[in-house]
């Protein structure tokens, strides 16, 4: 049997937050974010849009893709660190809104910016173990609502978007092939959102003293970053069975662009094989891997048979390989 990517979608919110705006909020400049990060302009959900509502445009789009009613879907999995609310799972919101006539499996998964890699794990572990034939697999993210615009080490980094793929048990060989997961909790203080949880619940002071939004150490979590993806796309690469120079595409967290370069250079990459869209998108965290996936696969990018390579790294600190072959 393989799992195979049947249908792909994605929303990025058509409101930009450009680099001049930040400008105007924290001391920084166009250039240094360019330069440092990438990054030009990240989409921005606007006041009344949930994690919950970029996931379904995502998840309607992968589902026509595939030519599959939602009906046919046996378990829903959201990787967010957004959610619409603690409790219920946006899994859970995105069953109802997608109005499935039966009750399945839905669940939200917190790996942060490796979310999707650790969604793709699960999903192939319950649909081998359960017999699912078809999973909704989610990566949705408005971190832009957890993002202090008095911070500037971090408010020049996050975007919204959501990327969906739908995961099809077919006969043969290909589709997923392999995953690797990874994490160090040892880390876990260098990217947090430490307020508004059991430790910190939300409160008045929690709000003041701007806990309830994302906290990072910048320098080493590239640091790891980088060493950490290079290693783990050397893993799974032996787990597939698969040479480096086999690899036709390699979809990098977009977290930013010179952690991606240093990647592509470690690896020795050939620069062509490596597509990004952080310019435009920003950190996504969970949803920035399938958002790109989507994007490439509408372009016409991959074609049957072609072996694309998937790392991602996030807060845990987590981190993730996958090796999947394109089935069409
Ligand atoms: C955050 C990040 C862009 C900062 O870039 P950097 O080259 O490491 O910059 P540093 O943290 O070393 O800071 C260099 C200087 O720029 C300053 N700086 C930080 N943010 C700035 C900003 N937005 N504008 C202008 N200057 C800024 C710092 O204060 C520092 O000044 P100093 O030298 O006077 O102390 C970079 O570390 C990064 O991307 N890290 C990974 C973050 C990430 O991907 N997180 C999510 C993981 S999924």
């Amino acid at each position: 049997m393989k799992l195979a990517i049947a249908g792909t979608g994605s929303c990025v919110p058509e409101t930009k937050l450009r680099n001049s705006e930040l400008e105007r909020l924290v001391d920084t400049s166009d250039d240094w974010i360019r330069t440092r990060t990438g990054i030009l302009e990240r989409g921005r959900a606007g006041p009344d849009i949930a994690s919950s509502d970029l996931s379904l445009v995502a998840a309607r789009r992968a589902l026509e893709m595939a030519s599959l009613s939602a009906d046919q879907l046996d378990l829903i999995i959201v990787c967010t660190v957004s959610p619409d609310m603690l409790t219920p799972a946006t899994a859970c919101l995105v069953h109802r809104e997608l109005r499935v006539s039966r009750p399945i499996p839905c669940f939200d998964m917190n790996a942060a910016c490796s979310g999707f890699i650790y969604g793709l794990e699960v999903s192939s572990s319950l649909m081998r173990g359960e017999g699912y034939t078809r999973v909704l697999l989610i990566g949705a993210e408005t971190l832009t609502k957890f993002t202090d615009y008095e911070d500037r080490d971090t408010c020049v980094l996050f975007g919204d978007a959501a990327g969906a793929v739908v995961l099809e048990a077919r006969e043969g060989e290909g589709g997923l092939r392999a995953t690797v997961l990874k994490s160090d909790g040892n880390f876990a203080s260098l990217i947090s959102i430490p307020g508004g949880g059991s430790r910190q619940p939300p409160s008045p002071y929690v709000l003041a003293q701007r806990q309830a939004f994302i906290r990072m150490n910048g320098r080493q979590v590239f640091k790891i970053a980088v060493q950490a993806m290079e290693q783990v796309a050397r893993d799974v690469l032996e787990r597939a069975g698969w040479k480096l120079d086999e690899v036709d595409h390699v979809l990098v967290h977009q977290a930013n662009s010179r952690i991606i370069e240093a990647v592509v250079e470690r690896l020795g990459l050939p620069r062509d094989k490596v597509p990004t869209n952080i310019a435009h998108t920003g950190n996504t965290s969970a949803a920035s891997i399938p958002v790109l996936m989507d994007e490439c696969h509408r372009e016409g990018r991959f074609s049957p048979g072609d072996k694309i390579l998937c790392a991602g790294f996030g807060a845990g600190l987590t981190w993730g390989g996958a090796a999947i072959e394109w089935t069409g």
